[in-house]
């Protein structure tokens, strides 16, 4: 790694507010974090397409896809998971800083590293919403057929099998996803959007 006094970073003519007033928004990462088959990228998804359409500049970073690309070297070890994150974080705080709403949906299980990624967005713009659901429900789902594996020792270090999941000690906003439909878990989160957050 080169060390960093060899390095000189360079800053943009154009300001952060000149890129809001272009965009017309306020740029913020909606965070969800939450169990493997809790139900984030659904939620993720219906979500961007809600503000899609109703004019926002909005993007979505999704575990799944990021681990195909940029982190397709990183496991799910807890330094691996931190690395995963680190990564994210510093790529949502490019999209944030070109005037992006970024839609965000990683387990990230662990307090640290989403107290992390919060400093990195900037207090002001980092939105945390929990993806809550019970271990039970997530194995009875079982999309992906991931637990199944996990539970045969097949896949280690799985989120609530064999490796934690540290829930969030205080998030802007809660949804069950055992207790709601979709519908209702996402209009929880754009009724909060709408009235503790200015997007415009
Ligand atoms: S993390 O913890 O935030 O770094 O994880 P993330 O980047 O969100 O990736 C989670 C998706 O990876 C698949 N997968 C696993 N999840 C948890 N533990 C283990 N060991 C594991 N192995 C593979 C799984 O499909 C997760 O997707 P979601 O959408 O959460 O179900």
């Amino acid at each position: 790694m080169m060390s960093s006094d060899s390095i000189l970073l360079i800053e943009s003519h154009v300001s952060y507010a000149q890129r809001k007033a272009a965009m017309m928004q306020e740029p913020r990462l909606i965070w969800l974090t939450g169990l493997s088959g809790s139900g984030k990228s659904t939620l993720a998804l219906r979500l961007e397409h809600y503000l899609f359409c109703r004019g926002y500049k909005v993007c979505i970073l999704d575990g799944d896809n990021i681990r195909n690309g940029l982190c397709n070297d990183l496991g799910f070890s807890e330094e691996d998971r931190e690395e995963n994150l680190r990564r994210v974080g510093e790529t949502a705080k490019l999209m944030l800083d070109a005037g992006l709403i970024v839609i965000a949906a990683f387990i990230s299980p662990y307090e640290a590293g989403r107290n992390a990624i919060r400093n990195k967005a900037g207090l002001d713009r980092f939105i945390e919403v929990y993806v809550n659901c019970t271990i039970e429900a997530c194995v009875n789902r079982d999309v992906k057929g991931l637990y199944a594996r996990a539970r045969n020792g097949i896949i280690p270090d799985f989120t609530g099998i064999s490796a934690p999941y540290e829930p969030p000690t205080a998030p802007d906003v809660v949804v069950d996803t055992v207790e709601e439909s979709i519908d209702e878990s996402l209009l929880k989160i754009i009724q909060f959007l709408e009235s503790k957050v200015e997007l415009v």
